[in-house]
């Protein structure tokens, strides 16, 4: 029976930390204090769960790495995000590396989860891992790459019902990772050839989502300035079998707007210099900029002053229906409003106000107007963006915007879910 710790308990690793303890004994480790002390209590900080998901596991949260001591299979999900460079920041995985050397033993297997290029578990960990142990890794103790899944929000393909990708350093290490894994992912596991290729694999998969988005921007962007309706072209173009109808839109989030510069950072490394991937990127990191340019420049058609505008954001979380608003776009985009001199008020049912607040306080000098969960029906706005598909957003009707606009307010509907024939004055990606 493997006794098995989690270090990093967020929205990858308490999940599956949670999963594990059904069957096993587990310690979650983690070094943030307040989240552990939630824990303990059964909440989720990261509110993806409920309570019941605690209940009946065997689990001990504990911000004390010596606990883990008594575990022989350790998993590793820290984040792995990119510092103001848009360079990959290895701090946590280093230092979580570190943790778990200190305690390994001889026999133990080690596997990352964190999303990372090609080569990373490799050469840049397991050897601090190394270091920490004193052992040697192949023969003392086995290590292994496996890549989560799992998207925020999503309460359909969780953790047990995604296929997953499990590598290893060799036969038997693959075979040890395959069995303790294949013992609670009930959709089946993708044994991947080596540790590089599961990698490799985590990383496109969110940079082709990238690539593919940023074009449906540039498209936007292109369509826009001849009067057509993106939406529209999407629809007719998604009438031929073979096209993909990917949607135009903010891409924020720790994942698909953070995994691609991973590999940009691996390629330069290496000496070659990614277009495509870099592109992508750039495209997507401006859109923010264009919708404020927009809104900006329709305020102006309609004789309103920017600099005297107030307008509303409906939504700051980095996608619908969630309240992380980790490396969110919307934050960019109110401050390229506030930029245009923009009075901005924030309704979010979702967000949490003070992390808002402080999140916003650490990129910006003005602060914004409010931030609220209701859209304060007794104000009224000269225009409206719905940034987030929120769907407390998606149920408001053409009766309630009216209600918080001033005359032929513009409807700036960024993910494209109202009925552009609804509303006077429209506009979409
Ligand atoms: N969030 C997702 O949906 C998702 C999906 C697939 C892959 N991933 C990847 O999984 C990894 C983890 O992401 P996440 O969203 O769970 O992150 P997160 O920020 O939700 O949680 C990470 C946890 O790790 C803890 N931590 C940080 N440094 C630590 C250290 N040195 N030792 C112990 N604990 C430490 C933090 O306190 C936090 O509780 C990242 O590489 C991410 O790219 C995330």
């Amino acid at each position: 029976m493997p006794i098995i710790s989690v270090t990093g308990l967020g929205y990858v690793g308490l999940p599956l930390a949670l999963e594990f303890a059904k069957k096993y004994k587990v310690i979650g480790f983690d070094i943030n204090e307040t989240r552990i002390a939630l824990m303990k209590q059964g909440i989720d900080p990261s509110n993806e769960l409920s309570a019941d998901a605690f209940a009946n596991r065997d689990i001990t949260f504990t911000t004390d790495i010596e606990q883990a001591r008594e575990a022989n299979f350790h998993i590793i999900g820290v984040p792995t995000d990119i510092d103001k460079n848009k360079v990959p920041n290895l701090t946590p995985l280093f230092r979580a590396s570190k943790s778990i050397g200190k305690i390994l033993k001889k026999g133990d297997t080690v596997v990352y989860e964190s999303t990372v290029y090609p080569g990373c578990t490799e050469e840049d960990c397991v050897p601090i891992l190394e270091k920490h142990s004193g052992l040697k890794a192949g023969t003392d103790f086995h290590f292994g790459y496996s890549p989560e899944r799992i998207v925020p929000g999503d309460k359909i393909r969780t953790v047990t019902n995604i296929l997953k990708i499990v590598s290893g350093n060799n036969e038997e290490s693959l075979a040890n990772i395959s069995k303790v894994y294949g013992s609670i992912i009930e959709a089946g596991l993708y044994q991947a050839p080596n540790i590089k290729v599961a990698e490799a694999a985590k990383v496109i998969e969110n940079t082709q989502r990238d690539i593919n988005i940023s074009l449906m921007n540039e498209l936007a962007i292109i369509f826009d300035k001849m009067g057509i309706d993106t939406q529209a072209v999407i629809e007719a173009a998604g009438t031929k079998w073979n096209f993909h109808k990917y949607q135009p839109g903010l891409v924020g989030g720790h994942c698909i707007s953070v995994d691609p510069f991973y590999l940009i950072h691996k390629a330069k490394k290496i000496g070659i210099d990614p277009q495509v991937i870099a592109a992508g990127r750039r495209v997507n990191d401006f859109i923010p900029t264009f919708i404020a340019k927009r809104v900006a420049q329709t305020l102006i058609e309609q004789d309103k002053n920017p600099g005297k505008s107030s307008v509303l954001v409906m939504g700051i979380t980095f996608k619908e229906d969630v309240s992380d608003i980790r490396n969110s776009k919307v934050f960019a985009l109110i401050k390229e409003l506030q930029d245009f001199g923009i009075q901005v008020t924030v309704v979010d049912p979702h967000a949490n106000p003070i992390e808002v607040s402080n999140a916003f306080e650490a990129i910006s000098s003005k602060s914004i107007k409010s931030i609220t969960s209701n859209p304060l029906p007794n104000i009224k706005y000269d225009a409206i963006i719905l940034a987030v598909g929120h769907k407390e957003f998606q149920n408001m009707t053409k009766l309630s915007f009216e209600q918080i606009s001033i005359n032929d307010v513009t409807l700036f509907d960024i993910k494209g879910t109202k009925n552009p024939n609804e509303f006077k004055n429209y506009w979409r990606l």
